[in-house]
């Protein structure tokens, strides 16, 4: 178990300042005409502190189930104002500033860039306002962003990569017939996320490391990044599928989404139809991916709390917007780097 450290109030913060709330938190939070859509909770009583809060992009399988769980967790503690950042880092800045205009008490962020942390803790710290970032660490660690009232929520990734590598020794032990060509070497194909993401660099490495550290051989024909998309994963496994057909024994994916994609284009090259098969696993345990692990065209996912992300961030967001400990009455704990990290757990049929 994690150290608790406990943090001195935040006596600066939101001093009776509920009269500067905005009437109508709804509408447009960033200033140009085509830019990301924004949404806020129904009006709320004028005791609810004002929320900013960002998406890197709702297009995000997984994080629509985040966002879903900090709507669900405001509800009768928080006015949300709720933006897309439709992937773009600038975008996201300038619905940063808007946000502060409105007189948002605290933001909670997840962002484009990861590298952008800072950035957006200098804006915070400028506004005079707590930021929790969450979902995209900031490589360095929240605690180097250069404010001391920023935190994160998230998870250890690479937690997620040590139990995805779990999963793929127990399976690849007890199917002897997925060594095809008998060479006794694991043959896989790796489905990136976003280049620079914690999650995907540490799924990417601690997959495979755990793999070979059970004594099993392993030998990578293809590795690339998908971006998380279940389109791009469909795409790069046709490719992979054309040049290296049934030499591939293991598909390696840094999230459900992108597996989602791999298993439409072994669907479609005629898998999962009499005995062919090729053996896929994911990470996040989307309802989508939680389906295919039932009916078999799944070996394995990992559950990525989204549940529980949504509900910390949030809850860590109000008690920052009031000045409190930003873990007071919840059940989280702050590592070192003042993060909450949520565990993950393994997810097989
Ligand atoms: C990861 C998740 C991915 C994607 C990404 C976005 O934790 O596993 O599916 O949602 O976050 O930052
Ligand atoms: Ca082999």
């Amino acid at each position: 178990m994690r150290k608790i450290f406990s943090f001195l109030l935040i006596a600066t913060m939101a001093m009776g300042i509920t009269a500067c709330s905005p009437s109508k938190p709804a509408a447009d939070t960033s200033a140009p005409a085509e830019s990301a859509k924004t949404e806020a909770a129904a009006p709320a009583s004028e005791e609810l502190p004002l929320i900013g809060v960002t998406i890197y992009k709702y297009d995000d399988n997984f994080m629509s189930f985040v966002r879903q769980n900090i709507e669900k967790a405001a509800d009768g503690k928080a006015q949300l104002i709720m933006n897309d950042s439709q992937n773009d880092q600038a975008k996201q800045n300038d619905q940063v500033d808007a946000m502060i205009a409105k007189g948002v008490k605290a933001l909670a962020i997840n962002l484009v860039d990861p590298g952008a942390a800072p950035a957006i803790a200098e804006k915070a710290k400028a506004a005079g306002i707590p930021v929790i970032f969450f979902n995209k660490e900031y490589p360095d660690g929240t605690d180097k962003v250069g404010y001391d009232n920023a935190w994160y929520v998230g998870t250890t990734s690479a937690e997620s990569g040590v139990i995805q590598g779990e999963l793929i020794v127990d399976a690849w032990k007890a199917n002897a017939n997925w060594d095809k060509n008998g060479d006794g070497k694991m043959q896989y194909v790796m489905l990136m996320g976003e280049p620079g993401h914690p999650d995907a660099e540490a799924r990417t490495k601690y997959s495979v490391d755990t793999v070979v550290a059970a004594g099993i051989e392993v030998q990578e024909l293809a590795k690339q990044t998908g971006m998380w998309d279940a389109a791009k994963g469909k795409e790069l496994m046709e490719t992979w599928l054309a040049a290296h057909g049934d030499n591939i024994e293991m598909i390696i994916c840094n999230n459900d989404g992108m597996a989602l994609g791999a298993v439409e284009a072994l669907k479609a090259a005629g898998y999962f139809e009499g005995d062919k098969f090729m053996p896929v696993v994911g990470v996040d345990a989307i309802p989508e991916a939680l389906d295919l692990v039932e009916k078999g065209q799944m070996a394995g996912t990992v559950l990525n709390d989204a549940d529980n992300q949504g509900k910390a961030t949030l809850e860590l967001a109000v008690n920052a917007a009031l000045g409190k400990d930003v873990v007071e009455g919840t059940n989280w704990v702050l590592d070192a780097t003042r993060a909450v990290r949520v565990p993950y757990v393994a997810v097989t049929k």
